[in-house]
């Protein structure tokens, strides 16, 4: 595992786009694994600057996303599909038909997952971004005896939900339930790009990268992937040696 700690949030972001722009310039037809909370913000940001630079086009990128709340409609502002098309898809050069999420509102929601497992397994991606939640889940793959390797509908801890409630008008509005790519399907991207600023996560960052390998932390599964780039602003890594 690859891990970099960086002084300022902005370093952070351009190493992350910067990345991304290496894989797809030498790549255009690359497979990108995304993520949305608020994270990776930062980098979208960069990914945008660098494509209106002309140092980066997404014409020919796929790209899915991890997870997507259960109930709620692209246009819904509190979508994942809103969320993308807000910080990176409507603002570079991809075409609509590239860009993949689950279904939030699928009628058949375990079509849906198969549906959605059908074309992860027929093109992995080339680098997955995650971040990390304070109880170390990744995606929506919250601690568990068990874990899914597949995509399947989760039901969200509490904490999860008060964590995500700051997006929402109240915390009565936040869904109960998401659907969220497994940890099979994660662990199978070639490249792992996992991203965690701030204090309050820098527990939970020594346990997943430190601790023992556990599904009650799902984060923890990322060490068994040989190509795990880990990103932390100097907050984040301080329980860090
Ligand atoms: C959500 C998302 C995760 C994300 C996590 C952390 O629960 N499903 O993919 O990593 O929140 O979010 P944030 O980056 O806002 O701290």
């Amino acid at each position: 595992m690859d891990i970099k700690i960086f002084e300022t949030t902005e370093q952070l972001d351009e190493y992350a786009a910067g990345l991304f722009t290496k894989l797809i310039n030498e790549k255009p037809n690359a497979v990108l694994g995304l993520a949305t909370g608020s994270t990776p913000i930062g980098i979208y940001e960069k990914m945008v600057e660098n494509f209106n630079h002309k140092k980066v086009s997404f014409k020919g990128v796929t790209t899915y996303n991890l997870d997507e709340y259960v109930g709620l409609t692209p246009d819904n502002d509190q979508s994942y599909a809103y969320y993308m098309n807000k910080h990176l898809f409507s603002r570079v050069d991809i075409p609509s038909s590239q860009t993949h999420l689950p279904n939030g509102i699928a009628e058949d929601p375990e079509a849906e997952c198969k549906r959605y497992d059908a074309m992860l397994n027929a093109r992995p991606a080339d680098i997955q971004l995650l971040g990390l939640g304070h109880n170390g889940h990744i995606g929506f793959n919250e601690p568990s005896e068990n874990l899914n390797a597949g995509t399947h509908i989760v039901k969200l801890k509490e904490e999860t939900r008060e964590a995500n409630a700051r997006f929402f008008a109240s915390i009565d509005d936040v869904p109960r339930e998401a659907f969220t790519m497994g940890v099979g399907s994660i662990l199978k991207a070639n490249a792992i790009l996992l991203v965690v600023r701030g204090s309050d996560k820098a527990r939970i960052v020594k346990e997943a990268l430190t601790g023992p390998i556990s599904t009650e932390v799902p984060a923890s599964l990322l060490q068994t992937h040989p190509r795990l780039i880990v990103l932390l602003d100097r907050e984040a890594g301080r329980m860090l040696e």
